[in-house]
């Protein structure tokens, strides 16, 4: 599905990235994970194409994606969600969700001021998609709240929400885990675990290493901007670097 080949992200002196190759296989839940400042994030921003990369080469579904706009890559089919939460805190739960199909809707910003029959067709089409993925992530009850009067754990599930509504092939989740208490951590992974059953690839940072180790196909271990291993979870739990460098005590 994803292809990183040799890509580097350098800023300034700090090789926050350095040439990075690994392959995200398609329909499989693949995990990464390295201490803080490994560069996780920021090879991620480089994949979605928020930051230029320095060198090296993405392939998306077998199409040459490097240097491609966000926009574009979204509209490829790479949805994500991110570390700090992102949403519009002026817009209601599902008005967020709507908010995010913009690079599904083909009306153009004249037939939608003049309300043209495509516009009021995609916007009954759009209202009715987000409807059903706030009943597939468990936020029915919740559509008109705003989204500072979610929950955290709820938050995390409208950001899947928004991520879904692009209508990936591969979703990207950044620490979708992090800050949550393990019984809503446990929704959470038996969420991730539908993406799956959909048919979804999904591609993951993830701290908590139950989660890591137990939803996971495949796990890519960076460590100072490297990549340190990748294997299956029990290939990686075994190798005596990744034990060393991150893991600490071997489980
Ligand atoms: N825009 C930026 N400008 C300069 N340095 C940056 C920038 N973004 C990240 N860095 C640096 O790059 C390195 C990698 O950061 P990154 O956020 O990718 O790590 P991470 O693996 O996601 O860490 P965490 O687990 O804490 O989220 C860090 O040293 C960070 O300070
Ligand atoms: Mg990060």
């Amino acid at each position: 599905m994803l292809r990183v080949q040799g890509v580097s992200k350098h800023f300034g002196g700090l090789h926050a990235v350095e040439k990075a190759s690994f392959d995200v296989p398609q329909g499989l839940i693949t995990s990464m994970i390295g201490p803080n400042g490994a560069g996780k994030t920021t090879l991620f921003n480089v994949i979605s194409g928020l930051l230029p990369q320095t060198e090296g080469r993405i392939t998306f579904k077998g199409t040459d994606i490097t240097g491609w706009p966000p926009h574009r890559i979204v509209a490829a089919g790479m949805g994500r969600t991110f570390q700090s939460l992102e949403y519009f805190d002026n817009l209601n739960v599902v008005e967020n969700v709507i908010a995010s199909r913009f690079c599904r809707t083909g009306s153009s910003l004249l037939e939608s001021i003049l309300g043209l029959p495509r516009d009021w067709r995609e916007r009954r089409n759009n209202r009715q998609v987000a409807e059903e993925l706030l009943e597939w992530v468990g936020l029915q009850d919740r559509m008109y709240f705003m989204p500072t009067e979610l929950s955290y754990g709820m938050q995390r599930r409208l950001e899947v929400a928004r991520a879904l509504a692009t209508e990936p092939d591969m979703m990207m989740m950044d620490e979708p885990t992090a800050g949550l208490t393990q019984s809503i951590v446990e929704g959470l992974m038996e969420l991730i675990g539908r993406l799956k059953e959909m048919g979804k690839t999904i591609f993951l940072i993830e701290h908590n290493m139950n989660v890591v180790m137990s939803i996971s196909d495949k796990v890519v271990v960076m460590n100072f901007g490297e990549m340190l291993a990748e294997g299956s979870p029990a290939e990686v739990q075994a190798n005596p670097e990744v034990v060393d460098a991150y893991l600490g005590v071997r489980v």
